[in-house]
């Protein structure tokens, strides 16, 4: 039995749903029914699942907000992420953790390998960098995927803001110091159950690092070839500094993704090719 744990957020919830179509026995829960700073909750979740598998979603993800509330970010992103380890170990049960590329500087100009040196810029990142320490303290075994720019048909996101954008406006302006890779929700929902019994930590998002003007002009052209209707004509490159916002985000956080190539025996899939598989759904 699978336990998805965080079953409403943007990957939990794509998560079950891909379990669903492919016949696979899960149970997904909310913080309701099993609240990662609880280890009462979480080994009371188990006892009525008994897990053979686990993958913990859950998680504090406003980068911005994380600044402002430090305490329920590492309760979640770092004891949390340790308490559903515990639980994982007690129970017998394999677990994948999900973690993101914000553990990084972002001071390379090439691609983050797994072993690369974390030094988090933002509380955010600090917390999930936290979490994955205390995730192999708990349970050697476990598998820790980091990923970077969701993008998928759930939740707010680049991508929706930006296509939002070229709807309302004529001229937008996007950053242009800011690189990593975007990230199918339904393409790591897919290589998460191919990693259900992996140990060590694995780098996965869709191959084509860029920076968000980069991809946001790709966009433009993608979109107009689809005939959608937008406003959007022209598309200005501008610095972070342009949208002031609480926290700093790493400038270059493009994941080198050869480990998990090399584990599945398969590149993941260009952002493009993804896209557009997006935008036959949208
Ligand atoms: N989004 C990205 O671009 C991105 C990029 C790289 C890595 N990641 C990582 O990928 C993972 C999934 O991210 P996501 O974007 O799918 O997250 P999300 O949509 O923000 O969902 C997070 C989920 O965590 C749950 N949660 C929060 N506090 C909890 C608690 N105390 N106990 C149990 N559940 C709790 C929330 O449920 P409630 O609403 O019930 O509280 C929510 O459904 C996270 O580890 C994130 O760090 C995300």
């Amino acid at each position: 039995m699978l336990w998805i744990i965080g079953a409403e957020g943007v990957l939990g919830s794509t998560l079950g749903e891909l379990c669903k179509r492919n016949n696979i026995c899960y149970r997904a829960t909310g913080s309701k029914e099993g609240d990662v700073t609880s280890l009462e909750s979480l080994l009371s979740a188990a006892k009525a699942i008994h897990p053979t598998h686990i993958v913990n979603c859950a998680a504090f993800t406003d980068v911005d907000q994380a600044e402002q509330f430090p305490q329920r970010a590492f309760a979640i992103n770092e004891a949390g992420a340790g308490l559903v380890a515990k639980v994982a170990h007690k129970s017998g049960a394999k677990l994948v953790h999900i973690s993101t590329d914000y553990v990084f500087a972002g001071t390379q100009a090439v691609p983050y390998c797994e072993g690369d040196e974390c030094s988090p810029v933002n509380v955010y990142g600090r917390s999930k960098w936290e979490g994955e320490k205390r995730v192999f303290e708990a349970m050697p075994s476990a598998c820790v995927i980091r990923a970077s720019w969701f993008f998928g048909k759930k939740g707010k996101n680049f991508i929706s803001s930006l296509l939002q954008r070229m709807r309302e406006e004529e001229v937008i302006s996007v950053v242009a110091d800011q690189s990593s890779c975007l990230t199918y929700c339904w393409d790591l929902a897919d290589i998460v159950l191919k990693m259900l019994d992996a140990t060590g930590i694995f780098h996965f998002a869709n191959s084509g690092g860029a920076s968000r003007f980069e991809i946001a002009q790709e966009i433009l052209t993608m979109v107009r070839k689809r005939g959608i209707a937008i406003r959007c004509e022209k598309i200005d490159p501008v610095l972070s500094s342009h949208f002031p916002s609480r926290a700093k985000r790493p400038a270059y956080s493009v994941l080198d993704t050869h480990k998990i190539s090399q584990y599945l025996g398969k590149p993941p899939r260009s952002w493009q090719e993804a896209f557009n598989e997006y935008l036959s759904h949208v």
